[in-house]
């Protein structure tokens, strides 16, 4: 499928969806497993069924192919199961990667993983000094920054976020365990760049999992942005990827779906019913690459 992009004005007035074209870094979930308990989804009691993980993702990555975006891929390391949430890897834009100091010990031998990959395809990385959890907390909108905090990521970073790439970030406090990343309760559905530069950014979110702060600054910035339900966001309604046009949804998400339809968005589903006992979805699984990557 051939990208492309259009003039904001004419798309904006007919309420046109575009496309853009993106790179995405993944991570086969060989060794998906839930082995200890990092967030309220995490139940290792529970049975894990690898192969239909894997399923599952293989079909996340086939949807992106098929769309016509670039997918790279990460080898998986024995014994770190949630490797496969790639998100949390690091935060890239403009060929540098500020990369991922994560909360818990288990998941932290994956932040060195990540910086290789991020230095062996091109990219620039900044080693972290704060801890920071990547694409899970932080959101390029337009040329803003969205940073959550209160489960993983802290303010500390979010100011080593801007010092790294000189943007605008707006911290975020989230309140509700079961949405510990930003990415599970803000969901990025717009184009972030065009050929007159930032055209246009909105975004969905689940206003009950911020505190009224941020709730506020949501309202005042966003005045457009889907609202989702409570329902659709205790599905990880929100936990999605969008490429502008396409939006990757779970199909557990019924109301999302029709707010995403009746603005012209493309609703994609896919279930990742298997990867939602580790606590995530299809942004988790999906590492935006802005540009690098060799
Ligand atoms: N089990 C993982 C953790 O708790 C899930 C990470 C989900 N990733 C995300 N971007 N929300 O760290």
């Amino acid at each position: 499928m051939s990208t492309h992009t259009a003039p904001a004005a004419t798309s904006e007035a007919s309420g046109a969806r575009i496309q853009q074209h993106r790179s995405y870094l993944m991570c086969k979930p060989e060794y998906f497993t839930v082995s200890y308990t990092i967030n309220p989804w995490m139940v290792p009691a529970n049975p894990t069924d690898t192969a239909k993980a894997v399923r599952q993702w293989q079909a996340l990555y086939d949807t992106y192919l098929s769309l016509g975006h670039d997918v790279h891929l990460i080898d998986p390391i024995a014994g770190l199961p949630d490797m496969v949430y790639t998100a949390n890897g690091g935060f890239l834009i403009d060929g540098v990667a500020y990369g991922a100091k994560f909360r818990f010990p288990e998941r932290q031998p994956e932040g060195p993983a990540f910086m290789e990959w991020f230095g062996a395809h091109g990219f620039e990385v900044v080693e972290p000094q704060q801890t920071n959890e990547g694409e899970g907390d932080f959101l390029l909108v337009g040329d803003t920054i969205l940073a959550g905090t209160g489960f993983r990521s802290t303010g500390d970073s979010h100011r080593e976020l801007h010092d790294v790439f000189g943007k605008e970030v707006v911290s975020l406090t989230l309140v509700d365990p079961r949405f510990y990343h930003l990415d599970t309760a803000v969901s990025v559905l717009d184009p972030v760049e065009g050929p007159g530069g930032v055209e246009r950014a909105n975004i969905a979110y689940l206003p009950h999992a911020f505190d009224e702060r941020s709730q506020g600054i949501l309202a005042e910035r966003y005045p457009d942005a889907i609202a989702v339900s409570d329902a659709d966001g205790a599905v990880f309604g929100l936990n999605s990827s969008s490429d502008g046009l396409n939006v990757l949804i779970s199909p557990r998400a019924t109301g999302f779906d029709a707010q995403l339809r009746e603005r012209g968005y493309n609703p994609v589903h896919i279930d990742l019913s298997e990867l939602l006992l580790g606590g995530g979805g299809i942004k988790c699984c999906t590492l935006e690459l802005r540009k690098a990557a060799r």
